[in-house]
């Protein structure tokens, strides 16, 4: 067993640096080449992450390992080939993607994920879960980001592999990614077991933002510190790089990453109409009942002060509903 293991990984080893060369050295890499620079990567980060290209031949990785004397049962098992329906024979499972290599925590190649060029569905295809593979616990990037968790205490959540890339570029070396799966428990007590504190970085789109919504608790309860990471409305971090920059990136998005109670107010504001008076009164109501979480009576008092005032309503008032949520809240 450890054996097949030790194989599929060799074999991703090969496959990685295959890939590689591909996209650097041939005729047939050029396209994603072009692509990857025009999206803001550079040759250093294509090296760092080793970035590939699967070209769009049948079997080219297939009789490039089987010509190495892999076993394509075993090339099968990890999810680099697929046995044909109709005929004998196998077929490679990437071809026409950029191929990003996914590493576990070791930095040992147990998967790849593969992006179309340009527009096309599906965007990404992951390898399948294998012996070595299991989505539900893989975070992207853990490998290289370690040091610098360690370092810091502090880990930087993000969907996907361009937002790692591209944020590694900006000096954020302590981000890691879903793949697109959502949080799992499994994710979180990996996270817990690497750092204290979690920014949450999702895509400034409605489904990153609920997805954030819904990360919360889950990151709380295994004992993480949450802040969450703001970006303009529908932009995601490697878009908010691309247009403003990797400096703007560290100072204004990461290190202006705000509290959770922070977030959860702006999230409900931005679901109301404020000059509407029915639903700012229910924005009221529900911001008290988000202040009302948290434990620290000086922080309650703070949130309900701002709220007083920009309301123009009696602190008192808010005082004395608060204190009802919270008692509903035991
Ligand atoms: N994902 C996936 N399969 C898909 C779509 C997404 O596995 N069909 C995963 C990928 O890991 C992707 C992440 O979910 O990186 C986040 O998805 P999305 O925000 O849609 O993609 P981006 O990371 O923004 O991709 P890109 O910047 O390359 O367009
Ligand atoms: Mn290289
Ligand atoms: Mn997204
Ligand atoms: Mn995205
Ligand atoms: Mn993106």
């Amino acid at each position: 067993q450890d054996n097949v293991r030790n194989k599929i990984i060799e074999a991703h080893e090969l496959a990685v640096k295959f890939y590689h060369y591909i996209l650097n050295n041939t005729r047939q890499g050029d396209e994603a080449k072009r692509y990857l620079i025009e999206r803001g990567l550079t040759d250093k980060l294509i090296d760092q992450f080793m970035i590939g290209y699967a070209p769009g031949d049948w079997d080219v990785l297939t009789r490039f390992l089987m010509n190495r004397e892999f076993d394509p049962k075993l090339l099968e098992k990890g999810g680099l080939i697929s046995a044909k329906n109709e005929a004998e024979g196998y077929f490679d499972r990437f071809r026409n993607r950029i191929m990003f290599p996914i590493w576990d925590k070791n930095g040992k190649a147990i998967a790849f994920g593969g992006r179309i060029i340009g527009e096309g569905q599906p965007k990404y295809l992951n390898s399948p879960e294998t012996m070595l593979f299991t989505k539900s616990k893989m975070l992207y990037n853990l490998n290289f980001a370690r040091p610098a968790i360690k370092k810091a205490k502090q880990i930087v959540l993000f969907e996907g592999y361009m937002d790692v890339i591209k944020a590694w570029s900006a000096d954020v070396q302590n981000g890691v990614a879903t793949l697109g799966t959502a949080l799992t428990e499994e994710h979180c007590m990996l996270l817990k077991r690497h750092g204290d504190e979690i920014i949450i970085c999702y895509d400034g789109d409605s489904a990153g933002q609920a997805a954030a919504y819904k990360a919360i608790p889950m990151l709380e309860r295994v004992g993480l510190k949450v802040l969450v990471a703001l970006l303009p409305k529908g932009m995601d971090p490697d878009e908010y790089i691309k247009s403003h920059g990797t400096d703007a990136f560290r100072y204004e998005v990461i290190e202006q990453a705000v509290s959770i109670t922070k977030f959860k107010l702006i999230y409900s504001r931005k679901n109301h109409i404020l000059s509407r008076e029915e639903d700012r009164n229910q924005y009221i109501v529900e911001a008290v009942k988000i202040v009302a979480e948290l434990d620290s009576s000086t922080e309650r008092e703070i949130h309900l002060k701002e709220l007083a005032k920009e309301f123009d309503i009696s602190l008192d008032a808010l005082k004395q509903d608060c204190h009802e949520f919270r008692l509903q809240q035991q």
